[in-house]
């Protein structure tokens, strides 16, 4: 069994500063700390998925650095368009996952059950990413080297499309050529994005794509083809990829706030399965019990 939490899209500012002028990216990002630091199932690791910060500046990566502390498991960055590789080497090298030399900050996360690859498919200075021929060179050797074990990628640009235009025009480039990489690999449970804060699902190459919402601000959901994009405050969220070796791999979207509940499911006297003690999912009893007290 293997639990990830998937958060992405942060936006980190220095502290006090808001993303766009509009978004307390600090704020959330505690909040979406707070909300797996308290899920009943504690997550084995957390991958954030790129733009982790705004702007890449090192105060940013400080700050966030500072934010995930009171996270029990260990924590996998991933650069996106927001971020510049250089800071998070200097403010997060020390921690042993990012490679040092070299341009790319991929790596991979060999200590659980299932397989992480996390790939870097950031092109300095740009907002699309790219999958270049080192870069699936890169890939195709890490894939090459557990054939069949399960494994997830992670990567901030999706290379699939979304229905999102404005979006998508700014998705990972040169993905043929990753879809053909994959097709056959039926080791591979999934392709993990993000980039597009908003929960997206695709079946691609022969398995399946995913985008994890962001824990900030969310991209409108417009599937008129246009070319601005605009973001709102919809209720923000992460992804728990929860992974079983009888059944691959299952992705909840847990959404952070506080909201009302929980309430136990009492079954009122005419639901079709009253008497059916299997088909209750909490307590038969206390569903007869309060059925006798309003008779
Ligand atoms: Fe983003
Ligand atoms: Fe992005």
């Amino acid at each position: 069994m293997t639990l990830i939490a998937q958060i992405t899209d942060m936006h980190i500012r220095p502290s006090g500063k808001k993303a766009y002028g509009v978004v307390d990216t600090e704020a959330m990002l505690r909040a979406a700390v707070a909300s797996i630091a308290a899920q009943p199932r504690q997550p084995n690791l957390v991958v954030a998925s790129g733009d982790l910060t705004d702007c890449g500046l090192v105060e940013e990566y400080e700050l966030l650095h500072d934010i995930l502390k009171p996270l029990a498991m260990p924590v996998y960055l991933l650069p996106g368009n927001h971020d510049r590789r250089e800071n998070m080497r200097l403010v997060f090298g020390d921690q042993g996952y990012l490679p040092m030399n070299g341009e790319h900050l991929h790596y991979t996360v060999e200590d659980q059950a299932l397989r992480i690859i996390a790939l870097d498919t950031v092109v300095a200075g740009k907002g699309h990413g790219e999958m270049d021929t080192p870069r699936l060179a890169w890939l195709r050797a890490r894939l090459d080297e557990q054939p069949d074990r399960p494994t997830i990628i992670f990567m901030h640009h999706p290379p699939f499309p979304t229905g999102l235009q404005h979006m998508d025009s700014i998705n990972c480039r040169n993905a043929p050529a990753m879809a053909e990489l994959l097709r056959g690999r039926a080791n591979v449970e999934r392709v993990a994005c993000g980039h597009h804060h908003r929960s997206i699902q695709i079946r691609w190459a022969g398995t399946i794509g995913s985008v994890a919402p962001s824990v900030a601000h969310q991209v409108v959901l417009d599937l008129q083809p246009h070319d601005d994009a605009t973001f709102n405050m919809e209720p923000p969220g992460y992804h728990l990829h929860l992974w079983q070796p009888d059944a691959g791999l299952i992705t909840h979207t847990a959404f952070i706030g506080h909201f009302a509940g929980p309430y136990p499911f009492l079954l009122d006297p005419d639901y079709p399965a009253f008497k059916d003690k299997d088909a209750a999912p909490v307590s038969h009893a206390a569903a007869a019990a309060a059925a006798q007290k309003s008779r």
